[in-house]
């Protein structure tokens, strides 16, 4: 799948913007703060309604207007779509696919595949379970409709199980009601769990072999699901731990503790990795994530990279590259230097400047 173009209307630094892209590689170069990344964003937005960056809906919206606008042209299976996303300050957006609104922003997931690549990904091997919970979601939810219903309802029945663990002590008389929400989370939380086990197992073939070629044949990554607690074993757990989510007012057990867990020759690198090591399995997972996704859709997904390129040295830079030659990628960056030098084939470019957008040779 491709994207053909984006406009922009009172979205973020852009007033009016039409930028369209080749199915190669595109690039948006230009100073800080110009207006790159909001690019990406609205790409993101496209594709699975949410900006990446987590900001609000009302955040999106350029400063002192009430409504912003995106229109993404995609091609799928030599179809044309055009997917609307209409921002508004004080209500919910509304999103149209080739003029149709739709009732449930889920219906839009699926349509665009997107992954989007920062530095901050680089980080993903170091940081806390909750990123790299954050990504499994993340690519789960734009695969699997029937996963993107059963987190959301799952996070739903969690938020209200916990309001409710909190208001025990001053109503015990609600504790009657504890397990309806129980068996609905064990309902929806054995089902995530499953579908996470699956995902990973795929996931770590591919990981596997392509970190063994970037790290040139010495490197065996290991990646595997850490459950919080097995699909079978919930029920049983979540009774233990009553009194003690009664006490701390919080749901312990569940998918909503999960872990993702790396290993070389044995050695859990999320702890004992260096920081090149740390890096390289980052890069190899989100590489893997390409090719994931053509294998259970059949197409390619979009690939966005938004200023990683500079974060990672040249032998990186070029596994990156090479990696992404049949995929339509858009990279940001802030000068063009690095790639004139690594002289890979770019088809478009542009230049962005207080959110206007020029294009520019892609031979100079
Ligand atoms: N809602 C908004 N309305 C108007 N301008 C906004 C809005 N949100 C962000 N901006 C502006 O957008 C600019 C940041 O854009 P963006 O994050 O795309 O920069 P960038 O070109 O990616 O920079 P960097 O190279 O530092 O990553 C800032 O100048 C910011 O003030
Ligand atoms: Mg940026």
């Amino acid at each position: 799948m491709v994207i053909r173009s984006i406009e922009l209307n009172n979205y973020r630094n852009y007033e009016n913007l039409k930028i369209e892209f080749s199915e190669g590689t595109n690039i948006l170069f230009g100073d800080n703060a110009q207006g790159k990344t909001n690019i990406l964003e609205a790409a993101y937005l496209s594709g699975t309604t949410k900006s990446h960056r987590g900001a609000k809906d009302r955040e999106l919206i350029r400063f002192d207007q009430s409504e912003g606008h995106i229109r993404t042209i995609i091609e799928k299976d030599e179809k044309e779509y055009q997917i609307d996303i209409h921002l508004r300050k004080n209500k919910s957006k509304g999103i149209a696919i080739n003029r149709i609104p739709i009732k449930k922003t889920t219906e839009l997931f699926g349509l665009l595949n997107i992954i989007l690549f920062s530095p901050e990904d680089l980080n993903i091997i170091k940081n806390g379970p909750q990123e790299r919970r954050r990504f499994i979601d993340a690519e789960l939810c734009q695969l699997d409709k029937i996963y993107l219903h059963n987190l959301k309802q799952y996070n739903k029945i969690l938020e209200q199980r916990n309001k409710l663990l909190k208001d025990i002590p001053m109503k015990p008389e609600l504790k009657d009601t504890l397990s309806i929400w129980d068996n609905q989370l064990i309902d929806y939380g054995t089902k995530i769990i499953d579908s996470r086990k699956k995902f990973i197992k795929d996931l770590n073939e591919i990981v596997h072999d392509m970190h063994f070629k970037i790290s040139g044949g010495k490197e065996d990554l290991l990646v595997e699901y850490e459950p919080n607690v097995y699909a079978p074993n919930m029920e049983m757990e979540l009774l233990k731990a009553t009194d003690r989510d009664l006490h701390l007012g919080n749901t312990s057990v569940g998918p909503h503790r999960d872990d993702l867990k790396f290993s070389i020759s044995g050695i859990d690198i999320r702890k004992f990795g260096s920081q090149g090591q740390q890096r390289t399995c980052a890069l190899s997972l989100k590489l893997s994530e390409i090719q994931l996704v053509k294998m259970i859709i059949g197409e390619k997904p979009v690939l966005l990279l938004d200023d990683v390129l500079s974060e990672l040295d040249s032998n990186r830079q070029n596994y990156l590259l090479n990696s992404i030659y049949d995929t339509q990628t858009i990279i940001t960056c802030t000068g063009l230097d690095d790639f004139v030098k690594n002289r890979f084939k770019i088809n478009r470019v542009y230049e962005v400047m207080q959110g206007q957008v020029f294009e520019r040779s892609s031979t100079n």
